[in-house]
């Protein structure tokens, strides 16, 4: 056994469902242009117990049952998140603890939107090395606490939610090489400033970035993992908007066989969190296939990126 692939996926979305029209009650928007310019209908926005590891500990059991695996199985967690209430503790050890994961290798990390891209990555390399053989990979956000509900340039995006995946050993190496990398240099494009610890955003030159870079960084992860982009059985793009996710996809000139992940029209900009629920309702509405391969790309804070294909479980 040398590869590491997706055993599992699971998925917490909030039941409370927050509609462009109850945004535009108390914001001077509407239904038609965020729905125009996003693509977004409503945003999963948590109730006061569903904290980052509340739903962090409900996906990630979704995930154990649906890989087969027990809870004392798991030797590794890894949590990306960059919506902590509190940073210390990290929130990985408490979701191995709620799960009754006896003493795994435990530790949070933040590469913003991108998150779950990255640790997935290292999950994989450390499965693929020998260090881990059943490892619990989430991304789990609470957005809305670090949302700005008088900015109407911010509060249409983000929502809450978490979706994580078992990442395990396996014959045929599930998880293609990763394509990464970083620019700090464009760090104030999105962040919280730490005395109001309210997220700001350019909204218009980070979308000149993401639409700019992305589409060599999915043709290079594709490149890795032997295919090209029409290849691809589908694509999950973080969901920040949908109208930027259509510009990439026109750009790599998909076919329309590949199915594009549109989870964020219903669920929002959950950073961290987007990618393994875009791709858990993708498997769970039959849109693609078990063994199928997906490619994945994550972008935001820092800013970073991330893109790897998958198989799907
Ligand atoms: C935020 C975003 C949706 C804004 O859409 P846009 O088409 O770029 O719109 P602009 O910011 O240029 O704003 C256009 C106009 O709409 C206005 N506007 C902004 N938000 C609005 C809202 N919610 N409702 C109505 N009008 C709004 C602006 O004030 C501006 O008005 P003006 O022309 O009079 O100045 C878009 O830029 C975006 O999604 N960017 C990328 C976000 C991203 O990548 N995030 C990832 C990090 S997690």
């Amino acid at each position: 056994v040398s590869g590491a692939a997706i055993l599992g996926l699971g998925e917490h979305r909030p039941a409370r469902l927050v509609t462009n029209d109850e945004l535009s009650q108390t914001l001077d928007t509407s239904d038609e242009w965020i729905r125009e310019r996003t693509g977004f209908r409503t945003r999963g926005i948590a109730a006061a117990d569903e904290t980052v590891v509340a739903m962090a500990t409900s996906a990630a059991g979704k995930a154990l049952a649906d890989a087969g695996r027990s809870p004392e199985s798991v030797d590794l967690v890894v949590l990306a998140t960059c919506s902590m209430a509190s940073s210390i503790p990290g929130g990985a050890a408490l979701i191995a603890s709620a799960l009754g994961a006896p003493t795994p290798a435990a530790f949070d990390l933040n590469a913003g939107c991108s998150g779950f891209c990255y640790a997935l990555a290292v999950a994989a390399d450390l499965v693929r090395a020998g260090r881990s053989r059943t490892a619990l990979v989430v991304g789990s956000e609470r957005l809305s606490d670090w949302t700005d509900w008088s900015d109407r340039s911010t509060a249409i995006l983000f929502g809450d939610g978490a979706g994580a995946a078992v990442v395990g050993a396996s014959d045929l190496d599930g998880i293609g090489p990763v394509e990464w990398g970083s620019d700090g240099t464009l760090a104030e494009l999105v962040y919280a400033p730490t005395d109001t610890r309210l997220l700001t955003m350019q909204g218009p030159p980070l979308y000149r970035w993401a639409t700019r870079m992305l589409p060599g960084v999915a043709e290079a992860a594709c490149a890795r993992a032997g295919l090209a982009p029409a290849d691809l059985a589908a694509i999950v793009c973080h969901q920040a908007n949908l109208r930027m996710i259509d510009a990439v996809v026109r750009a790599l000139r998909l076919p329309p066989s590949v199915v594009v992940a549109r989870d964020g029209a219903t669920t929002g900009n959950t950073s961290a969190a987007s990618v393994p629920l875009a791709l858990s309702a993708l498997r769970d509405t039959g849109a693609v296939a078990s063994g199928a391969r997906v490619l994945l790309l994550g972008f935001g804070a820092g800013l970073t990126y991330a893109a790897q294909v998958v198989a799907v479980p």
